[in-house]
């Protein structure tokens, strides 16, 4: 894509739910233990949302810290991008949710659908939309209620996922002069469609089809041969958003935070070390297309990330999809 317009990050913003749920709590559920999860994961905890309480709900809170953060006001936003795989709803999209609750009244509103990698989908979106000036401020967000999609019979899957929320706010640099968008990456792989999905609940196999069983209603995984596609992605994504640049240049890496020992099997392929690296999956777990936003909000609330810094994002998920992005802050 020819850039016409450079464009940043006006600001960030993110939302986790009350409630923990700890290692030692799915021991009383299913056949586990801390010590199994910790070493094969690094999820020590993850946040459950209240009942009541949708992924829209998270996406709005998000919304309304990067906005703040931002200075902008919500009749300022063109355009709002959700990357959501559990919508509060099947249609109207969590978009149109977060527009009314935020009072966007002057913003279109979609949801992107590309499972982990959602939130880099949307920020792709969002940077196309701002650079081609078709918009000037667009809030793209990562948001997920993965706890009401889990199938806790399943040791494997269920310790796996968290409700999260990650939001930023896209515009032209002159006006943010910060996390400037360099380079970017989207990729995808349907022939891996069943490596990571939800066989009901869609058009497919509707709720009065003869097959269906709502035991299938949940994120099936063929865990290892994920693990072993995420390790690929990863180190391929990182190295093709940094191939013009050297890499000993990049400051920080906001990974998504889908298995500790995934991140560092990459960090070990590239020859990177672990202070390079944001990792939260021990107090998060994987939270799907918010886990990027969330890491780079916290990493920023933490100043690990300091004005002229080369940072990269990197996500895969469901699809297969991939994408990352190069990002001077
Ligand atoms: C799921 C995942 C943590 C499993 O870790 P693993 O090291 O590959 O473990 P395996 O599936 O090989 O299972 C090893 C053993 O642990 C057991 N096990 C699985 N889950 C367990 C749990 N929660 N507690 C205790 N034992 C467990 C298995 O039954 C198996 O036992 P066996 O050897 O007697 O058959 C890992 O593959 C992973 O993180 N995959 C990617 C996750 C993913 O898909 N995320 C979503 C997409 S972004």
């Amino acid at each position: 894509m020819t850039t016409t317009v450079r464009v940043g990050i006006a600001g960030t913003g993110s939302a986790v739910p009350e409630r923990v749920m700890t290692n030692d709590d799915f021991a009383k559920i299913v056949d586990t233990s801390d010590e199994w999860i910790v070493q094969r994961t690094g999820i020590r905890e993850r946040r459950y949302v209240a009942e009541g309480q949708n992924t829209s709900h998270l996406a709005t809170e998000a919304a309304e810290r990067a906005l703040a953060d931002a200075g902008v006001d919500a009749s300022d936003l063109d355009l709002i991008l959700i990357g959501t795989l559990t919508a509060d709803y099947l249609m109207p999209s969590v978009a149109c949710l977060v527009q009314d609750r935020l009072g966007a009244k002057n913003a279109g509103a979609f949801d992107v659908q590309s499972a982990c990698t959602g939130f880099l989908s949307a920020l792709a979106t969002a940077e196309a939309f701002v650079a081609s000036g078709k918009a000037r401020r667009v809030l793209a967000v990562g948001a997920e209620t993965l706890s009401r999609f889990v199938d806790f019979t399943d040791r494997t899957s269920c310790i796996l996922f968290g409700d999260a929320a990650g939001a930023v706010i896209v515009a032209p640099w002159e006006e943010c002069r910060q996390g400037e968008l360099l380079a970017s990456e989207l990729g995808s792989d349907g022939s891996g469609y069943d490596f990571i999905h939800i066989p009901m609940g869609g058009a497919s196999i509707p709720h009065n089809h003869p097959d269906y069983d709502p035991a299938e209603h949940f994120i099936k995984l063929k865990g290892r041969d994920v693990y072993r596609f995420a390790v690929t992605k990863m180190t391929e994504m990182i190295q093709a958003v940094t191939a013009n640049i050297d890499q000993d240049d990049v400051a920080l890496l906001v990974p998504h935070q889908v298995n500790k020992r995934i991140i560092d099997a990459s960090l070990e392929r590239l020859g990177w070390s672990h202070e390079r690296c944001v990792v939260n999956i021990d107090r998060y777990g994987n939270t799907s297309a918010a886990s990027v936003p969330l890491a780079l909000d916290e990493a920023l609330a933490a100043g690990r990330i300091k004005s002229g810094d080369l940072i990269v994002l990197v996500a895969f998920g469901a699809g297969l999809t991939w994408g990352a992005n190069l990002i001077r802050w």
